[in-house]
This record gives structure tokens, sequence and C-alpha cells, in this order.
């Protein structure tokens, strides 16, 4: 695992834009994981500006996100679904057949899972996962106890979870859907790459207990430092309670692979 930290949301945002725009200049095909939330309105943000600006392709890219929440359908303004259509979607050149959410109206929701499991194994793997860590710890949906092995699967949402989620539903927890479909932790771990990006104090805790502390399935996060190559970003306010911050700071600094994003 490695920490990087920039000074402020956008430009940690700008710096996991970059990551995701290289590993698509280089491979066209790449098969992009793709998580929703407000932390990752601004690297939408980046990605359609490389497309604007640079040409970033996307025609051949395809997309699996990590999650939606059952009992909305697609054309809700609040289903993940939506939300992709607006922040990337609709923005650059991809093909929207080659985009995939989980259906979280399927009426079968076991088989629906089964078969996003298949489409994931059928395009060769994800490349490259983006993530956030949510306040309870979560990646996707997988909130605290959640499998370490899991695959996708339904998920009950824990109620920090609920409570987070609530300005998506006027401010009503009573609102924000119970169930979510969710990849799994190890559908997660198996991504050649997991790229991660976390920003805010509020945020500072949760960081500080998945990159620093123990391996536990309570905070679902914490299992990424199992992964072989995971890039957790963070700005100053979410690195705020790590204890490694100057040795993070000196691999960034020194690391080669990363010369071309300390600007
Ligand atoms: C949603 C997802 C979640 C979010 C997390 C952070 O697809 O995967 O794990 O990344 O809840 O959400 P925000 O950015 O809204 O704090």
């Amino acid at each position: 695992m490695e920490v990087i930290i920039r000074p402020d949301e956008q430009s940690a945002a700008r710096l996991v834009g970059g990551i995701i725009a290289k590993e698509l200049h280089a491979r066209p095909q790449l098969v992009l994981g793709l998580a929703t939330g407000g932390t990752m309105e601004k690297v939408y943000d980046e990605l359609a500006r490389h497309h604007r600006e640079e040409k970033l392709d996307f025609s051949l890219c395809r997309t699996f996100n990590l999650d939606e929440y059952i009992g909305l359908a697609p054309d809700d303004p609040r289903s993940y679904r939506a939300y992709m259509n607006r922040q990337l979607f609709g923005r650059v050149n991809i093909d929207p057949r080659n985009t995939h959410l989980p259906d979280g109206m399927a009426r079968d929701l076991s088989a629906e899972c089964r078969h996003y499991e298949h489409l994931i194994h059928d395009c060769g793997g994800i490349d490259v996962q983006l993530l956030g860590i949510g306040r309870s710890g979560h990646i996707g949906f997988n909130e605290p106890l959640s499998a370490l092995r899991s695959r996708t699967r339904e998920k009950a949402l824990a109620p920090t979870t609920i409570e987070q989620n609530a300005i998506y539903f006027d401010n009503d927890p009573a609102k924000v859907p119970k169930r979510a479909i969710t990849m799994g932790v190890g559908t997660i771990l198996e991504a050649h790459r997991c790229v991660v990006l976390v920003t805010g104090k509020a945020k500072a805790d949760i960081v500080a207990k998945a990159v620093e502390g123990p391996i536990t399935a309570m905070v679902t996060a914490s299992v990424l430092q199992l992964h072989p190559r995971c890039t957790v970003v963070v700005d100053e306010a979410a690195a705020s309670k790590l204890q490694g911050t100057d040795y993070y700071r000196w691999i960034f600094e020194n690391e080669p692979e990363w010369a071309e994003f300390r600007r």
C-alpha cells in the first residue's frame, strides 16, 4: 500500500484523475471499476476534462460500478446509474453498452449478483478499481463484518451509511434504501490495481484505522493492506490522524513512478 498526501481535495482528485487517465492512455480497452459518492465527483470532473482537453478516449473502455441501491430504477435520479450518467458517462465518449452497474430492480437478486460476477470475469477482470471509503469503513457497500472473501451480493446498509447518504434523499434517513447490491470484498481484491480517494476531516479517523490499524472485518477498507497494488490518495484533512505522514511523503518524493505527478 502507498499513501499519497495532497494539499487539498482538488489536487487529490487531480492526482487520481491523472492516474486513471494514464492507465487508459496506455490501455484503451481498460476495464475500470468505478465508485459513486460525493468524493468521486471531482475525479469525474477531471476525467471529463482529460477527455475534453486531451481527447482521452473512452470508446473501448469497459466499466463496472461497485454497487447499486435495491429498489431504485436506473432512471431514478438518486440511483447510481443516473449518478454515473450525469457525472461521467454523459460527458465522455464511452459506449453505454460497455458500462455496467448491478440491476437493483432485478426480480431475482441472487441471480443478478452471480451474473455480475460472470460479466466481470468474462471481461478478464478489473484492471483498475476506483474506491472511496465510507464513514463506516466500507468499500463499495461492504459494511462492517462483511466477509473479507465475499463476492457480489445483497447487503443491508449500516446505520452510519444511511445517515451519510441521507443528503441525497431530502436529508431524510427514512427515505434511503436499506439494501444494496455490492461487489464483494473478494471481488474488489482481485482487481489488478486499487486507487482509493478519501478527503475531508470527517474521514480522518476511518482512514487512520484503514491504513495503520489492524486488518479487521470491522473496518472493511483495512483489507486493502493485503492488496499487492493499492494507492491511497488523501488530502491534508483526511491525513490528519495518520502517524506515518513523514514516511509517506518521503516515498512520494522519491519513487520514480510518481515524478510526473509531483508538480
Ligand atoms: C459508492 C461507494 C462507497 C463510497 C463511500 C464514500 O459507490 O463505493 O463506498 O465510495 O461511501 O462516499 P462519499 O464520497 O460520498 O463520502
